[in-house]
Order: structure tokens, then C-alpha cells, then sequence
């Protein structure tokens, strides 16, 4: 580090839809930052691939360019984290660097049906058990395992160790090192249906029951770890990269969720809900998943997750396939322009529905339609979806035993007034918005300065946390109920 200049720290989120690079100084101001949208490919119905060239190109040029003008400024960029999409499935030529196949994006649902046989042979328990996931076609293990049995030679190159298989940490890492390391963290790996949570490693019954040979996994490592230099010619000299997590997990990171019973909502192309609960995996009894929140010097810390599949997904429909708007900020307008929503609910089912009802072959519906509903209509159902379906995985999180006081919440979606006061009066429970919304990124830029010592413990970083706006229930229970049963009834079709 140098002397004279101010530590900076580069976040990489790479997510569903976009690769964004944000500058973080050591107070956790930002900086500079860079985002790029990237193309999304549906070759058939309920697959959806990435092309992860794009995936490397626009995670390159938006750190490259969010350095440069961060640096322009007078400080140096000293340490790197990395977040990502989570599950998402690439597997790669170890010689060439080159993917043998498109990335298989973490809502595809192409193996919808290996996963309806190995349940009906008895076999999610025994991976929930190990995982604490379900048997859904989410997770990266069946994801894997397609790729193996569909492209030419694979799986027989991968036997024999030339092929690694990565979730887009692993990739990106191995791409930005010039190919020196193949690693994930721990909370990545736990997304994978192959990883034992409660014995932090790979699983030789899940590999062998999914097919995956165990010579193309990644080495898992800490949250906050060595994981090498990027390669000079990035970025004009090597810089460490030594924070990894799953984005879910960085969020909570950043959002200082670190003692049982925080818990915290992200709103991006999905919406995940985790609730922290200590160094124990509780198991739900109602279909939430159990995770790792994070691994610090070997200590395993869990949590209790929520999965959503379309939230901010809902409203980038409207924009690019209905085109009824030009841009998100529009939304909020247009749902305040109507008393209420008029009877209309969309359930956003497009790639099947999460947690709770785990239902790959769900398909998406617009209920209660007439002749005067309009953009207005959609609009706000398309809002009040992502809040209905937040209540429902908090009615899953209390069932389970878990009190919540109120919820923290981030992503683009939580900068919308109104939604965030619709979700506190359906939720009957205060929201919190903090100051930083950028808390994905923020949270991996804590894991990267803890490693480099800008940050010297959570203790630390929970003190940082402020907050932006408290959002209090202000709606009747009459109404709140008149809503949920509405969205209740429309439910019950998708599911049907
Ligand atoms: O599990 C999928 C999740 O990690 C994707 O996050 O931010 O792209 O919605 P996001």
C-alpha cells in the first residue's frame, strides 16, 4: 500500500443481468462505478443461458474502467472482492480457458425432470440433509451434469481432469488470475447441491449420485482469503483478489447481519431473504433453504434463505417485453396514479416459483383483468408481486420459529417510496433502508479490506451500517387482508 494515497477497494458484482465494478474508499464511500448490461438467451422454453464471454468481457471493462477513474481521483485501488450471480453453471477447457458450452443460468429449468426422478426415488432427503437445499433444478449439481452428458467428449475430458467447472466466482477468478487459480468460497460452494455444509467440503455421495467428477471442482476457500494477483495486463500491475461471496451473502455482509436473527431482503433480478442464525443450520419445515452466510477464518456462520425468483425481473418485463415503460423509475408513479390495484395480480411465475412452493412448471398469470385496466394496473400488480411474495417466505421464516422487528432491505428495487411502504404495511413490519443501497457490493468490499486490514473486524463494520429511511405499517388490517387474499387466489391458478 502506498503512503500517501487513500486505499480503495474494487467491488465486482456480477449479476443476473448486468456485470457492475463500484470503488469503495476505506470509509465505504463510493467512488467511481461502471455497469454493463449484457444479452440474455432463452434457446428454449424455461432455459436460460449466458454467453460467459460476455460475462468476462463486461465484468473486465466495467472493473477496468471503474479503477481508472477511481485512480484518476488520487487513490489506489489496493484490494479486490468479487461477488456474483450464484448457482449459475460454467464449465470450462483448463488449457484454453475456453467454455464448453454456454453458462446455465441459475433460473433455467432444463433439468426439471432428473430432478422430479431423483426425488421420487427418496433423494432429497439425503441432499438436504448434506446441503440444506432441495432437490430443484436451481442449484448448480444437475445444471452440471447436463453440460457433461451434452456436449461432445466431456464428460470423459473432465474424468480425466481438463475440464473445470465453476459457478461465476470460479470462473471470473480464474479468468482475472490468468488461469493460476480455480477456487470458490464457502457460501458459493453451498449453492452447488454438491458442498456439505456442515463438514465444509465436497460431498463423494452427492458428487457420485449427480454425476459430477470431483476432478473439475474449484478449491474452496474463506470469504475473506487469498485467492492470487490478477494478471498485470489487466489492469497495468497485479492486484489481490481476497474477498469472495455468493451476492445473497454479500449482501447480508454488508448489511451487518451477523448475530442469529438478523435479517435482510435484496431486491435485484430476484429477491432473496436471509435470515442469519449463528454457527447452527437450522432446518425449515417449510421450505426455506439453509446456507452458509459466510466463512471467516475457518468459522462457519449459517442462515436461512428465502428464494424468489423474479422481483426486479417483473418490472425489466414490463420495459422490454410489454414495453409499457421506458424505465423502472416510472413504476412508482404509475402505482400511485390508482387508489389500489383495482383487482388485478400478477404472479411473475416466468421461470416456475421459489421458495416456498418450489414449483419448476409454474407459469406466470395477470388475474382479474378488465376492460378499463391499463399500465397502471400492471404496473402496480407488477410491484405488489415482488411484495406478496416477500410476505409469503416471511410467513415461511415465522412458521419456522424465527421473530423478525423489522427487515433491512437493498437492490435498485428499494429506492421506489412506494413499494418499500407497500411491503412495511403487507409485512405489518418496519423496513429499513440503509444510506449505502450498494450493499452487495459493499459487503464483499468489507470481506476484501478485512483481508488487507483496511477493516479490522465486523465489529467494525456492523458500526458503520446508517440508516437512510424507516418505512412503518400504516394500513389497516382490513385491507392488508384483502390484499393477501387476492394475491392468495391469483397464486392458487399459477400453481394450479
Ligand atoms: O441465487 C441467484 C442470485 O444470486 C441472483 O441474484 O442479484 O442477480 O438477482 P441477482
Amino acid at each position: 500500500m502506498s503512503e500517501t494515497q487513500p486505499p480503495y477497494i474494487l467491488a465486482i458484482d456480477q449479476g443476473t443481468t448486468s456485470s457492475r465494478a463500484i470503488v469503495f474508499d476505506q470509509s465505504g464511500k463510493i467512488i467511481s462505478q461502471a455497469q454493463a448490461e449484457f444479452a440474455q438467451h432463452y434457446p428454449k422454453d424455461g432455459w436460460v443461458e449466458h454467453d460467459p464471454e460476455d460475462i468476462w468481457r463486461t465484468t473486465r471493462d466495467t472493473a477496468r474502467e471503474a479503477l481508472e477513474t477511481a485512480e484518476e481521483n488520487g487513490g489506489e485501488v489496493v484490494a479486490i472482492g468479487l461477488t456474483n450471480q450464484r448457482e449459475t453453471t460454467i464449465l470450462w477447457d483448463r488449457e484454453t480457458g475456453k467454455a464448453l458450452y454456454n453458462a446455465i443460468v441459475w433460473q433455467d429449468r432444463r433439468t426439471m425432470d432428473v430432478c422430479t426422478k431423483l426425488r421420487e426415488e427418496g433423494f432429497e432427503i439425503h441432499v438436504t440433509a448434506r446441503t440444506g437445499l432441495l432437490l430443484d433444478p436451481y442449484f448448480s449439481a444437475t445444471k452440471a451434469a447436463w453440460i457433461l452428458d451434452n456436449v461432445d467428449g466431456a464428460r470423459a475430458r473432465a474424468e480425466n481432469g481438463e475440464i473445470a467447472f465453476g459457478t461465476v466466482d470460479s470462473f471470473l477468478i480464474c479468468r482475472l488470475t490468468g488461469g493460476e487459480t480455480h477456487a470458490t468460497d464457502a457460501t458459493n460452494a453451498s449453492r452447488t447441491s454438491l458442498y456439505n455444509i456442515h463438514d465444509n467440503c465436497w460431498d463423494d455421495a452427492l458428487l457420485e449420485k449427480f454425476r459430477v467428477p470431483k476432478a473439475m471442482l474449484p478449491n474452496v476457500r474463506d470469504c475473506s482469503d487469498d485467492y492470487g494477483l490478477t494478471d498485470p495486463e489487466l489492469f497495468g500491475r497485479p492486484i489481490p483478489i481476497c474477498g469472495v461471496a455468493g451476492d445473497q451473502q454479500a449482501a447480508a455482509f454488508g448489511q451487518a447481519c451477523f448475530e442469529p436473527g438478523d435479517i435482510k431482503s435484496t431486491y435485484g433480478t430476484g429477491c432473496f431473504v436471509l435470515i442469519h442464525t449463528g454457527d447452527k443450520v437450522l432446518h425449515s419445515q417449510n421450505k426455506l433453504l439453509s446456507t452458509i452466510a459466510c466463512r471467516l477464518d475457518g468459522k462457519t456462520t449459517y442462515a436461512l434463505e428465502g428464494s424468489i425468483f423474479i422481483a426486479g425481473a417483473a418490472i425489466q418485463w414490463l420495459r422490454d417485453e410489454l414495453e409499457i415503460i421506458k424505465s423502472a423509475d416510472e413504476t412508482a408513479a404509475l402505482a400511485e396514479s390508482i387508489e389500489n390495484n383495482n383487482g388485478v395480480y400478477l404472479v411473475p411465475a416466468f421461470t416456475g416459483l421459489g421458495a416456498p412452493h418450489w414449483s419448476p412448471s409454474a407459469r406466470g398469470l395477470v388475474s382479474g383483468l378488465t376492460r378499463s385496466s391499463g399500465k397502471a394496473e400492471l404496473a402496480r400488480a407488477a410491484l405488489e408481486s415482488v411484495v406478496y411474495q416477500t410476505a409469503d417466505l416471511m410467513n415461511a421464516i415465522a412458521r419456522d420459529g424465527a421473530e423478525t422487528k423489522t427487515l433491512r432491505v437493498d437492490g435498485g428495487m428499494v429506492a421506489n417510496d412506494w413499494t418499500m411502504q407497500f411491503l412495511a404495511d403487507i409485512l405489518n413490519l418496519p423496513v429499513e433502508r440503509p444510506k449505502i443501497l450498494e450493499t452487495t457490493a459493499l459487503g464483499v468490499a468489507y470481506l476484501a479490506g478485512l483481508k488487507v486490514g483496511i477493516f479490522q473486524n465486523i465489529e467494525e463494520i456492523a458500526e458503520r451500517w446508517r440508516l437512510d429511511a424507516r418505512f412503518q405499517p400504516a394500513m389497516s388490517a382490513e385491507e392488508r387482508a384483502g390484499n393477501l387474499s387476492g394475491w392468495a387466489d391469483a397464486l392458487r391458478r399459477a400453481l394450479a
